[in-house]
């Protein structure tokens, strides 16, 4: 059994499902991909996703309503993909921005292009409120080379990490790819989602995803991806060592360099390159935090 916590399947109200159909269609694809709980989560993003926490809500029950008289067996739980905004948390609080299921755990989306000025700022101010902040797909931002090393710092400090199933399958490029593998085989990533918008260029693959992990770090673990912290997060329950990620094998992550994208990409891209910047990035949070 699978769990996804990100999609884009509620029809018409974002750039993911356009009608009902489709809808319906990635349903039934993630139940033949063998999932059992889904989570809806819009996009929410001032001045071009006007969605609040009431209508997804809305919108959840009426989906629940057409499977359920398909016999289509998926669950399906309220959420959104928050995108980063000043009052987070208030907006959090009054109901506008949607938890998974209503738990602790939210997804939280950086801006894709700039790397905002103050995340760690934004994000330790969610955990102090009590909230578990889910940065979604840092392995898709375009700006994942110069702050590498602050999300690696943010994961070890308690923010949860959601990696793209189609990044790590190569749908997303090897750009994506290579920083997924190495966020996963590092030990830094939470759990692996879809974030599945339709069924032909972003179709639920959640399997898939799985079996990529399982060659990076191992059955046990890519079940705790896809599975075990996903149920942890359904059930509220709180985020303990025992639910931290366990990085891959020296093995396994030589296994993965070995073929090929990632350690084409690290001569490409010049791994020392990034990572002198990404000093420069800790240094800042450190002293943020100090
Ligand atoms: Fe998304």
């Amino acid at each position: 059994m699978m769990i996804d916590l990100h999609s884009h399947i509620l029809p018409g109200i974002d750039d993911g499902a356009t009608d009902l159909e489709t809808s319906l269609a990635m349903a039934r694809a993630s139940v033949a991909e063998g999932v059992s709980v889904l989570a809806c989560t819009p996009h929410i993003l001032p001045g071009l996703f006007h969605n609040s926490g009431p209508d997804i809500r809305l919108a959840v029950s009426s989906l629940q309503d057409e499977l359920d008289e398909r016999d289509i067996p998926l669950k399906l739980v309220t959420g959104a993909d928050n995108h980063v905004i000043p009052d987070f948390v208030p907006a959090l609080r009054r109901g506008h921005l949607l938890s998974i299921a209503d738990t602790r755990y939210v997804l939280v989306e950086p801006p894709h292009h700039s790397a905002p000025p103050r995340l760690g700022d934004l994000l330790f101010g969610i955990m102090t409120a009590g909230y578990v902040p889910i940065v979604t797909h840092p392995e898709r931002l375009t700006w994942i080379e110069t702050h590498y090393e602050l999300m690696a710092d943010l994961s070890k400090r308690g923010v949860w990490m959601q990696i793209t199933a189609g990044a790590l399958t190569g749908s997303f490029g090897k750009r994506a790819k290579y920083w997924g593998e190495r966020m996963l085989c590092e030990g830094l990533a939470h759990i692996i989602a879809t974030d599945t918008h339709d069924m032909e260029g972003r179709p639920p693959i959640l399997s898939q995803g799985y079996a990529c992990a399982v060659k990076l770090v191992g059955e046990e673990e890519a079940e705790r991806l896809v599975h075990t912290r996903p149920l942890a997060i359904l059930e509220n329950r709180p985020p303990s060592t025992e639910l931290s990620p366990i990085a891959g094998s020296k093995q396994g992550i030589e296994d993965n360099a070995g073929r090929g994208s990632s350690s084409e990409y690290l001569a490409r891209s010049g791994q020392g390159r990034a990572n002198s910047s990404g000093h420069a990035i800790l240094d800042w949070v450190q002293r943020l935090f100090s």
